[in-house]
Parts: C-alpha cells; structure tokens; sequence
C-alpha cells in the first residue's frame, strides 16, 4: 500500500501519481488534499507520514509547492526517511543509498510527467543494504537518541 497526500501546491503532481498508481493496479491510500483549495501541508503530511510509520503503506509519496514542507513534517515522525527529490538519479539514490520510506515532489518545481516518472523509479528501486544499512542505523541511532 503506498501512502498519498499532498496539498494545494501539489494537487496536480499527486492526482497524476494516483492515476498512474490506479494504471499500474499498485494499491494506495489517499489521504487527501481532493482539490485546490488552500490548506496547511502539515495536516496532510504528518497523516501519511504516520501511515508509513505505522506499516500500514510501506511506502509514501508526497507533495506540497516545493516538497520541503511535506518532508519537513514527515521527517518529525519517528521512522521516517522522507527525501526531497527533483530529478531521475536522486530517486534512485534515496531508496538505493537512504532507503527513503517517503518521496516529496514539489508541484511548482517539476511537471506531472516528471512526478510520474520519479515516483515509478522510486516505487521500484530496491535498497542496496550492504555499507549503506549502516549509516541508515546511524540515522535512526541518532532519532532515538534524541528522542530519549
Ligand atoms: C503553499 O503556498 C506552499 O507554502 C506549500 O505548498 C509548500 O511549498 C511549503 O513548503
């Protein structure tokens, strides 16, 4: 199950990932904004976010003007590795390198093709584990400890 949200600035590059994910049979939880009118990205990140953190979607993505709020909110949530991203080789190398659990796009950064074409390279590209698993744990090492 992957994760959906977005708000205002980013309606139009997450309605075109839905499409494509109802294309593609992939199954996804939408947990809105469902049109253009203004909202705070916030409540609708932190929403998927917790989906994601939860293991109820394995995967996320979502979307805001720039992708940097969203993925300022998703990254509060415990468990979250949530990578801004704006091109084809930065989406392979969050889930490659980060193993990124959440993929922000901006709706006034990239196009909807774009969108598309990120979220599919990001929905199937596989983390290498390996050297990488361990500065992953790094990462998590320093969530817990910040949280203790
Ligand atoms: C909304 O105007 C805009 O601030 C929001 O979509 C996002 O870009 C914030 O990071």
């Amino acid at each position: 199950m992957i994760a959906l949200a977005c708000d205002h600035g980013g309606y139009e590059i997450k309605e075109a990932v839905r499409n494509y994910l109802e294309n593609q049979h992939i199954p996804y939880k939408d947990f809105g904004t469902y049109d253009t009118q203004s909202v705070d990205y916030p409540v609708y990140a932190e929403k998927a976010a917790r989906s994601v953190a939860d293991k109820e979607c394995e995967l996320g993505i979502i979307c805001c003007g720039t992708g940097i709020g969203v993925s300022m909110t998703a990254n509060k949530i415990k468990g979250i590795r949530a990578a801004v991203v704006t091109n084809e080789f930065c989406a392979e190398m969050t889930r490659r390198h980060n193993n990124a659990n959440i993929l922000c796009m901006g709706g006034r950064v990239i196009d909807e093709q774009t969108a598309v074409k990120l979220a599919d390279i990001f929905l199937h590209t596989p983390f290498d584990g390996g050297r990488h698993e361990n500065r992953v744990n790094m990462i998590t090492e320093i969530e817990n400890r910040e949280n203790s």
